[in-house]
């Protein structure tokens, strides 16, 4: 069979102790493809974990919900997740991160890692002076929770938050190098550089590290030398941090090992997932965590 259909309250058997002689069970959670972006950063940095990945792409985007809608939809998932024997949850979708981090945090017993904070401090290794401008580009949502304002002011960076809406969509459509993605790439980017003189330009949605060589040639073309800024492997680095020292887990020389949930079409996701990882994706289970 091809696919599984979960229950959400489904506790594996396995879920309540860990086994020192296995690495830990990372959950990574995004509202859809984009937090394989994150997958693919941790995979090779923590080799050992075995990571359950989930995405929510019945509900996908996110970014044009409210908070209650987002922290509801993040707060299901992220049960599942524990549920599923998980014992540390990334948060890899800055939507969910920016508007319902808080609520994931007090709604599961498991640390809880989101990606803006790793983001915002690749941000300030990039940017050398204090109070240099960071451009994030994100959905509306994220932009709205000025969370990523919040997370530059604290390592003392100015950052100027940009909504481009149009882009998710065209990443699903696999349009990442295609004219029209480029004109309106150029049209937000454009708009955005009469507002600011970035350093850096931080990538606020985990589909946009797909365009990411599309972002940094429009930026070259309208005349900006802006560092583009990926936090996937930030918040890899983060993640790999806090399992050595927060569960203290050994990690056995093992490679790492991923099983994958998507809340819609399982062969969507693995043709689209596919790409967002960069390597192919066997078995996808259906999960159904209602409306
Ligand atoms: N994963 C979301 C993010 O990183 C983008 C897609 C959505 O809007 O759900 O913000």
């Amino acid at each position: 069979m091809n696919s599984a259909t979960s229950q959400h309250n489904s506790k594996q058997d396995n879920s309540s102790q860990h086994n020192s002689k296995r690495g830990p069970v990372v959950g990574v959670f995004d509202s859809g493809f984009g937090g394989l972006t994150v997958l693919r950063a941790l995979l090779p940095r923590i080799p050992a974990a075995n990571y359950v990945y989930l995405g929510d792409t019945a509900r996908l985007p996110y970014g044009a919900k409210s908070q209650a809608t987002i922290a509801r939809y993040a707060v299901e998932s992220a049960r599942f997740l524990e549920d599923r024997g998980c014992e540390y949850l990334v948060i890899a979708c800055n939507t969910a991160t920016a508007l319902a981090l808080e609520d994931i945090r007090q709604a599961v017993s498991v640390p809880v890692l989101g990606v803006i904070e790793p983001g915002a401090r690749a941000a300030k290794r990039t940017v050398a002076e204090p109070g240099g401008d960071v451009l994030v580009l994100a959905t509306a949502a994220t932009v709205q929770s000025h969370a990523y304002r919040e997370a530059c002011a604290a390592v003392g960076l100015r950052a100027t938050e940009v909504a481009c809406p149009l882009l998710v969509p065209l990443v699903e459509e696999g349009w990442t190098n295609h004219p029209v993605t480029r004109e309106v790439l150029r049209i937000y980017l454009s708009q955005a550089l009469a507002k600011c003189a970035p350093q850096a330009v931080l990538l606020g949605c985990t589909h946009y590290p797909l365009i990411a060589d599309a972002i940094e040639q429009t930026l070259r073309e309208l005349g900006s030398d802006a560092v583009v800024i990926d936090s996937a492997e930030a918040t890899a680095e983060a993640a790999e941090a806090a399992l050595t020292s927060t569960i203290a887990v050994s990690m056995p020389a093992s490679s790492a090992t991923f099983e994958c949930f998507a809340t819609d079409s399982v062969e969507k996701f693995q043709r689209l997932g596919s790409l967002f990882l960069r390597r192919p994706i066997g078995q996808v289970h259906h999960l159904d965590l209602g409306g």
